[in-house]
């Protein structure tokens, strides 16, 4: 009916139609001709919107990781699979075939194994970005066990928790990881973690920073000289479609973090389809994606993905700032690499530094340049667009969630002309819908709204670990017969979407809905600003008022804070509304942000709202020490 990677503009649209006109021939279509199955489906999808039951390609029969590795043995054997960058530039790189890394996979698999780890167990993976990682969750996928990686900086607390709430009946860690200059250990981590675990019957230790720790007998093994035993083949244990394939936790706007679990056949082909197209991936390229396996990006865009389409994926230990911040750069040089996927605020904080780290890096390799994880905003896509792609390569602005396991809305390069800070269009097989509040479809074009999906892909997370029913609520109660995403979105004058922020952080002033997202963006436009948050506070007249949350670029001139303030207010009329103003500016030196890079604009609301002492759990933030200097020059 159609190829797989689509070429041009027309042929987007007309996949697109073809796709949502008849999903299950589309979908049929792409799971037989692009992928390897041990039987085929009875049905391409069940589903009932009512209940949130979704079923893909069911009766099938399948291992992903044959998927992944096997069938590119005899025509990519000896192709590298990862390639591997470790934190220090000085020491070696590591080229991982196809083959070593099927041979590496199933000695790890007869590990699990002869630890017990069977079909359905779940395993617990709190690792660095090391090769170790990415073999340790595929050789779970080959043993049908269920991965649940934690991301390597979360604490102990936040560990624990999550073991806890999936009953993991094993963690794979580290002694240690290099992080920059940094040495952060693992292990006592998952000890402190271990505390409260019951289910825990084994710890692997990886060795990496040969960091002193200390092993509990019978329950920790070193993993290398288990792994030295090994056998090197391990045959594929044969899963259903729907058994489960991996849980990955994101955190709700209230309550515990969600465990949201992905199954088999679907999540991977649309993994398989999205790398493939977003990226426009070809055979001699080299791929990377900077993001942590610890992120649902990592799962789909630096394992699965990739490997699915026989790639050559790029796993980089360390960060943009080692040893300096032309890191990055550097990487893209050496390895000659041609698709870069990286998150806005790396853009951010790369952009601040001089460009003097760019000039001189050969990116001439580069064809696409992509984003995820925020609204991108204007001066940092002309940035990356200028001076990382020089203007010569696609920016694919990529919306995704961790709950939709892979990219729904992108432009496909030399595809869809792109605008910076659209997301563009949905990908074959995603039917979009813009909801009021409420719960009618606003049709036609240039409007806004609640951004929905009213048809399953085969990706969509398939329940909350162990808690159907906060699944049921908070995703498909809020529109009927429809996926919630919790993102606002506008959909321009040619139907181009642009993710506007969630919506969860609309602030209603004098009966206007104010986004956060478009007053931060004014106040960044100011030539002296990095960055900015703004949350609401209550007011006597207004009902909320704004509280802006202000990182000046350079705090060694002598800034007039008071002019600066008319500055930004000016700005904000101008580009908003008066009605946007803010009441109280304070300028400080960092924001709180989640590992992902998300400000933590609870934490800030608190904050604004003199309830700075209620802030509770905040060790699981990536810069938790900012937050005591906010509070005390609190306005
Ligand atoms: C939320 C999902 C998807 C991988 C990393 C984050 C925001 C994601 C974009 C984008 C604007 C975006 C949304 C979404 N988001 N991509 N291109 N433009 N916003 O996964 O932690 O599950 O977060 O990230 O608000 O709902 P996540």
């Amino acid at each position: 009916m159609s190829s797989y990677q689509i070429k041009s503009q027309e042929e987007y649209f007309q996949v697109y139609q073809q796709s949502i006109q008849k999903p299950e021939i589309f979908w049929n279509t792409i799971a037989k001709e692009h992928f390897m199955w041990r039987k085929q489906w009875d049905n391409v999808i069940n589903f009932d919107f009512d209940n949130a039951h979704f079923k893909w390609f069911d009766g099938a029969e399948l291992n992903i990781t044959e998927n992944c590795i096997d069938r590119h043995l005899l025509t990519r054997g000896d192709k590298t699979a990862l390639l591997f960058e470790p934190n220090d530039p000085s020491q070696p790189n590591e080229h991982i075939t196809y083959s070593d890394l099927y041979h590496r996979v199933c000695k790890m698999a007869n590990v699990l194994y002869d630890m017990g780890i069977e079909k359905g167990d779940r395993v617990c993976v709190y690792l660095p970005m090391i090769p170790e990682l990415v073999v340790t969750v595929l050789a779970c996928a080959r043993v049908g066990a269920v991965h649940s990686v934690v991301f390597a900086g979360f604490s102990a607390v936040a560990l624990s928790s999550r073991i806890v709430d999936s009953s993991c009946k094993m963690v794979v860690t580290s002694d240690g990881s290099f992080r920059g200059s940094k040495i952060i250990p693992l292990k006592p981590i998952v000890d402190e973690a271990l505390k409260e675990c019951t289910s825990v019957k084994h710890v692997l230790v990886v060795e990496r920073t040969k960091t002193e720790i200390v092993m509990e007998p019978n329950r920790d093994f070193w993993l290398a000289p288990l792994l030295e035993k090994a056998s090197a083949q391990f045959p594929a244990v044969v899963v259903q479609a729907e058994d489960p394939l991996f849980i990955l936790y994101t955190s709700g706007s209230t309550g515990s973090p969600k465990g949201m679990l992905h199954t088999c056949a679907g999540y991977m082909v649309y993994a398989g389809y999205s790398f493939n197209n977003v990226f426009q991936y070809q055979e001699e390229d080299t791929f990377w994606c900077s993001a942590d396996v610890g992120w649902i990006t990592g799962h789909s865009y630096i394992i699965y993905g990739p490997l699915l389409n026989g790639a050559t994926s790029l796993l980089y230990e360390g960060i943009l700032s080692f040893p300096d911040f032309g890191r990055f750069w550097d990487i893209i040089a050496k390895h000659k690499v041609n698709q870069f996927y990286t998150a806005p605020t790396a853009i951010r904080a790369l952009a601040k530094e001089s460009l003097a780290f760019v000039k001189d890096k050969d990116l001439s390799t580069l064809k696409v340049i992509g984003t995820v994880g925020e609204p991108i905003n204007e001066e940092a896509w002309h940035w990356y667009n200028n001076n990382i792609g020089k203007k010569n390569c696609p920016v694919v602005d990529t919306w995704f969630q961790t709950e939709t396991g892979g990219i729904l809305i992108s432009p496909i390069p030399y595809a869809t002309p792109t605008i910076p800070t659209y997301a563009t269009l949905p990908l074959p097989g995603i039917q979009l819908a813009l909801m009021d509040d409420v719960g009618n479809e606003i049709k036609g074009n240039q409007v806004e709204g609640r951004l929905c999906i009213k048809y399953p892909w085969p990706s969509m997370a398939r329940t909350i670990w162990g808690d159907h029913k906060r699944y049921q609520e908070t995703y498909f109660s809020s529109f009927k017969k429809m996926y919630f995403t919790g993102d606002g979105a506008r959909r321009n004058e040619v139907g181009y979407y642009r993710i506007t922020g969630r919506v969860d952080d609309v602030i209603i002033v004098s009966g206007h809905n104010l986004g956060t997202a478009p007053i931060e963006d004014a106040i960044n436009e100011h030539p002296h600003i990095a960055e900015s948050a703004v949350v609401g506070f209550p007011h006597d007249i207004k009902g909320n008022a704004l509280y802006g949350y202000v990182i000046l670029k350079d705090l060694k001139e002598n800034h007039n804070l008071d002019t600066l303030r008319t500055e930004i207010n000016a700005l904000i009329s101008e580009r908003i509304s008066p009605i946007a103003k803010l009441d109280k500016i304070q300028f400080t030196v960092g924001l709180p942000k989640t590992r992902s890079g998300k400000i933590m604009r609870r934490i800030l609301r608190k904050i604004a709202n003199k309830e700075g002492d209620q802030l509770g759990d905040i060790s699981t933030l990536l810069n938790p020490q900012v937050i005591q200097e906010i509070i005390d020059n609190s306005i």
